[in-house]
Parts: structure tokens; sequence; C-alpha cells
């Protein structure tokens, strides 16, 4: 029987398999079915704001079948129902909690991250490379060397839980952002949040078709970045990294992890393959490992970077 099984900065994760944020993470009861009945490993909820977030109008999310373009613009109802919703999964469900909290000025990731740390999440995860909310913030705290450290030592310093960082891959150097974090105090990275932005245009009206015009690329073709991305980071830092970006099946998990990742976010597949495709992932990379003779996926991690 093949081991799938990852210990991730001290918590324990049944599969490698993690849901991303913005994706099914909204309340305490679909992120406990994304375990208990989905087959994830484990989950990270939406992204929480302090004071609640009004998101952008319709319409948000375009499909096609080679790529995703979303704008939804981080809706929240704010920390209070976010530590509502994250107390009920964690007294109903055993699988690990990743939370991810976002915020407009490093001063108020600290404040939120103090916050959420009250109800316990095992692990902090903080979006700084949304590309979507530019008109509020500037660009991407994670698109700036001294920004992505100054909200790390921000929230570092208000919570004594593990905290990831998640890297944007819209950067010249992400190895060089991951190093910053990680000396202001990061215990892991996640990466990579979405591509671009980019746009598409309806040619009947000739005008752009997001509401908010431009929105983050995710799904399959998107993979190969994030496989670089993760490569980098692994070569430059000496972390544990949360690999997502362009994952719909076994093989593709097992390809980011031997880039370095430990753990594996699954986000946009969910809406090609179903929202079990956790579980259908997770048996995959056990195939695999039986075909290739693997006994302990841990052995995989990291792979590419081994003579
Ligand atoms: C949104 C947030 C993200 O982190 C992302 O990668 C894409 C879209 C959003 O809510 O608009």
């Amino acid at each position: 029987m093949a081991k799938i099984d990852v210990d991730f900065l001290g918590v324990k994760f049944k599969n490698p398999t993690v849901v991303a944020s913005g994706v099914l993470g909204v309340t305490g009861a679909l992120l406990k079915r994304v375990v208990d009945e989905f087959g994830a490993g484990g989950v990270t909820c939406k992204s929480i704001w302090f004071q609640g977030h009004e998101g952008h109008p319709n319409p948000t999310i375009i499909c096609s079948d080679h790529w995703m373009l979303n704008a939804v613009g981080l809706p929240d109802a704010g920390i209070e129902k976010a530590k509502e919703e994250l107390t009920w999964y964690k007294e109903n469900c055993d699988g690990p909690l990743i939370a991810s909290i976002v915020a407009g000025t490093a001063a108020d990731f600290g404040e939120i991250a103090e916050e959420i740390t009250k109800i316990n999440p095992d692990i902090i995860e903080v979006n700084i490379s949304c590309p979507n909310v530019e008109d509020e913030l500037g660009k991407p705290f994670a698109c700036d060397v001294d920004d992505a450290a100054n909200v790390t030592r921000q929230v570092k310093k208000r919570t004594n839980l593990p905290v990831v960082m998640k890297l944007s891959p819209n950067v010249a150097n992400i190895g060089q952002i991951a190093k910053s974090v990680v000396d202001a105090g990061a215990d892991a990275i996640c990466a990579i949040n979405t591509v671009g932005p980019g746009m598409a245009i309806d040619i009947g009206t000739g005008q752009p078709i997001l509401h908010n015009k431009v929105g983050g690329v995710s799904g399959y073709g998107i993979k190969p970045i994030a496989v670089k991305c993760i490569f980098d980071i692994a070569k430059s830092v000496n972390v544990p990294i949360i690999g997502t970006g362009g994952v719909f099946t076994g093989e593709d998990a097992i390809e980011l992890m031997m880039a370095g990742a430990t753990l594996v976010g699954i986000g946009t597949a969910v809406y090609y393959r179903g929202k079990d495709v956790f579980g259908k992932v997770a048996k995959e990379m056990e195939d695999w490992m039986d075909k290739n003779g693997v006994s302990d996926i841990n052995e995989i991690v990291g792979k590419s970077h081994k003579l």
C-alpha cells in the first residue's frame, strides 16, 4: 500500500491534496465536505478580510476549454463570520485547516492574523498575491521584495501559528521574493496564485467580458509556470512549499511535488473534474506510485533537484 500522508509544518495531512483558497472554502459545512466526502487531505478557507469586502459585480468568472479567468474580487463577510464558520469546522472535522487572510495594508494583515489566531487554525496563509484588487491596493504586495517582507514581519509579530506566504507568479524573480519572506520569518511558501491578469473580449460587443475587465488566469495551461516557480523557490529557500497551479490529475500533483512541493493545492480543476477531484487525484497518485515502485510519497518531494 503506497504511503501518501505528509507532514507539513508539523501538521499531518492524510494525503497531499488541499483545496486552494477561494474555491469551496466559504462555509464550515462545505469545508467539512471537502475533507470527509471529496477526499482532500486538508482545506484552505477563502481569504478573510477584517471588515468584510464587497467583491466585484458579475460577470466575475469565464471558463473555456483551456483556461479560466476570474475577478471575483475577494468577497467576504469579515472576521466575525469567518471565526464562526471556522470554529464550527474545527469542532466537526479532523482535517487540517489553513486560514487564508487578506488586507490592504501590512498593519491590517497583522491585525487580522492576531484575530484569526484566537480560533486556532493549524496554519495561516497570507494572500499577498491576488491580481484583481489593484485599484484599491496598488500592485500586489507579492510583487515587491520589501512589501512582501514587511507583511510577513507584521503577521509573524502578531501570531505564533505557522505562516505561509502565498506568492505571485507575475514577477521577474520569484526565488528572490521567496528569500525575502523567509528572511522575514515565513515558515513556508504557497505558489502560485493566478497568472496575469488576463482579459477576454466579447467580439460581438467589442467589450471586455468581466465586469472588472481583467482577471486572474488559472487552469491546465498554467501548470508549467507553477512547476518553474516551485522549482525556483525550492532552489532559493529551505522551507516547505504548497504547490498550486494547473493540477488536474495525480500525475500533475506528482510533477509539482518533484519540483519541490509537499502539499498540492487544487482549485480550478473542481470545475472541470467535479468536486471529488481531491479523492480522484489522491487515488491517481497511489496508482502512479504502485506502478513506479514508490512506497512513500515523501520520497519524490524535490526529486527534480537531485542528481
Ligand atoms: C481573486 C483572488 C485571487 O487570489 C486570484 O488569484 C484571482 C481572483 C478574486 O477574488 O478576484
